[in-house]
């Protein structure tokens, strides 16, 4: 196989190499094109820009194939926990019982939130949105921890576990206390007895009379929500997690600014957008099949769910998240919800449509994880929140990889410029 593309620019052929990574996906490498030619490559949006070599998360879209280094999602969703697979992406291998002992220690000493920076998110107003807290606390954190966040990469990763642990315990308890900020509600203490999801579930709902304690079959698919969101690769917030990393920043104030990448609505939001679709269609009296008919013809809104820029094939979360939605609500003795009706009937018209199975519009991990959220009493503005903890892992993996990069290179892309040209500047007298 050739390992040089050749480009033929202004009549010079230019060589460039080939880059092959281990799962055969191929690259042409351009680092060295503006220099020797002056041009640059343009990809609005990146589509087409692979930005970096990286060993974390495998994704074949066309096939329908997601792996964490390397190990299938199908598998760690059958056999790991959130927990184990969150060690997984972090640190490149299946921990050790030690490993997994250690961490679980560092995770509950650091459950609990300083008296400090629990009047930081009381003192935000209540409505505040919870993104906005999350964001903002996650990078207070590293005015909480000098020594873990001095933004000089090789003495912050010194201390890797303990601030992974102390992002990936802390999330969960500054999750659930920006959710009972926003209403108004005491905060809980996080209770070392429980697990990961259990005990944020009862930092969300417990209340002072009555400890909030869910079904297993609730508990495992929350586990599992968080499992299959722990990374994507280079999506728009891990991107960004990157970015920011390149410069130096500490990991702290780079998973906050992935925080806020994932917040727009084009990102984080699709979940949140699923539920308010179904809310509408039943408002609408319809049972999906009018609101079907209006997005095939172009003239109403998408079906929510449905798509994905990489998958063109089953989302392999989707199907694994799908199973494990119908356990819990089996548990809580959901049957009958209008919602649910009518996303039952969308998914199957949209299964067996012509016009969506030409253009591969399966339904996403969105969905499922949507109807989830309902199904465990979490509010739709906490939806967003929810994908920031299990995707925390994998921004931290991210960071790492980053601040490891012993040739690391700020992250700077070009542009062309579309602007006015070269223009004398105009006095405020004679200006139209
Ligand atoms: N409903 C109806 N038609 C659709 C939909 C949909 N959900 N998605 C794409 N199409 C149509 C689109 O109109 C176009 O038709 P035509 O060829 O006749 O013009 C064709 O399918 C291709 O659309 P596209 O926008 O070029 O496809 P894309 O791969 O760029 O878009 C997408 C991917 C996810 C933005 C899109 O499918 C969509 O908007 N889906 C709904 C929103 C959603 O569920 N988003 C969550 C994605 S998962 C997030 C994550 O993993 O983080």
């Amino acid at each position: 196989m050739a390992n040089i593309a050749t480009l033929n620019l202004d009549g010079k052929e230019i060589p460039l190499p080939v880059i092959v990574g281990s799962e055969g996906e191929k690259a042409i490498d351009i680092n060295k094109l503006r220099g020797d030619t002056g041009y640059i490559t343009y990809d609005d949006g990146f589509g087409n820009t692979g930005s970096c070599l990286s060993k974390i998360t495998f994704i074949d879209g066309e096939v329908g194939i997601l792996r964490y280094r390397g190990y299938p999602i199908e598998q760690l969703a059958e056999k790991s926990n959130f927990i184990e697979t969150s060690l997984l992406v972090m640190n490149g291998e299946l921990p050790t019982p030690d490993q997994r002992s250690a961490f679980s220690a560092l995770l509950t000493k650091h459950a609990p939130l300083r008296q400090d920076l629990m009047r930081f998110i009381e003192s935000f107003p209540t409505g505040a949105h919870p993104m906005a807290i999350l964001s903002a606390t996650m990078n207070a954190l590293g005015a909480y921890h000098p020594h873990l966040a001095s933004n000089n990469h090789q003495a912050d990763l010194q201390h890797f576990d303990e601030a992974a642990a102390i992002a990936i315990s802390k999330v969960r308890t500054i999750a659930a206390c920006s959710y009972r900020a926003s209403r108004g509600l005491p905060f809980n203490h996080p209770n070392p007895k429980l697990g990961y999801c259990e005990n944020f579930l009862h930092m969300m709902f417990s209340d002072p009379y009555a400890d909030f304690v869910p079904t297993p079959e609730v508990a495992s698919a929350l586990n599992l929500f968080l499992l299959l969101h722990a990374d994507h690769e280079q999506n728009c917030s891990t991107s960004t997690v990157r970015m920011v990393a390149s410069a130096g920043a500490n990991v702290f104030a780079s998973v906050s600014a992935g925080v806020n990448a994932l917040w727009g609505p084009l990102h984080g939001g699709a979940n949140m957008a699923v539920i308010e679709m179904l809310k509408n269609i039943h408002a609408d009296r319809d049972d999906g099949t009018r609101f079907i008919a209006a997005a095939k013809s172009g003239k109403g809104d998408r079906l929510m769910g449905f798509g994905h820029r990489v998958y063109k094939n089953y989302d392999p979360r989707a199907k694994i998240i799908k199973a494990s939605f119908y356990k819990a609500l089996a548990s809580l003795g959901i049957k009958d919800d209008p919602l649910l009706n009518i996303a039952m009937k969308l998914e199957e018209c949209a299964l067996n449509d012509d016009y969506f199975v030409q253009r591969k519009l399966y339904p996403n991990v969105d969905f499922y994880s949507g109807l989830i959220m309902r199904a465990l009493g979490i509010p739709e503005n906490m939806f967003t929140v929810m994908f920031a903890l299990g995707r925390m892992p994998g921004w931290i993996a991210q960071w790492r990889e980053v601040a490891a990069n012993s040739k690391l290179k700020i992250y700077r892309p070009r542009q062309v410029y579309v602007g006015e040209p070269m223009r004398n500047f105009v006095p405020a007298n004679l200006r139209k």
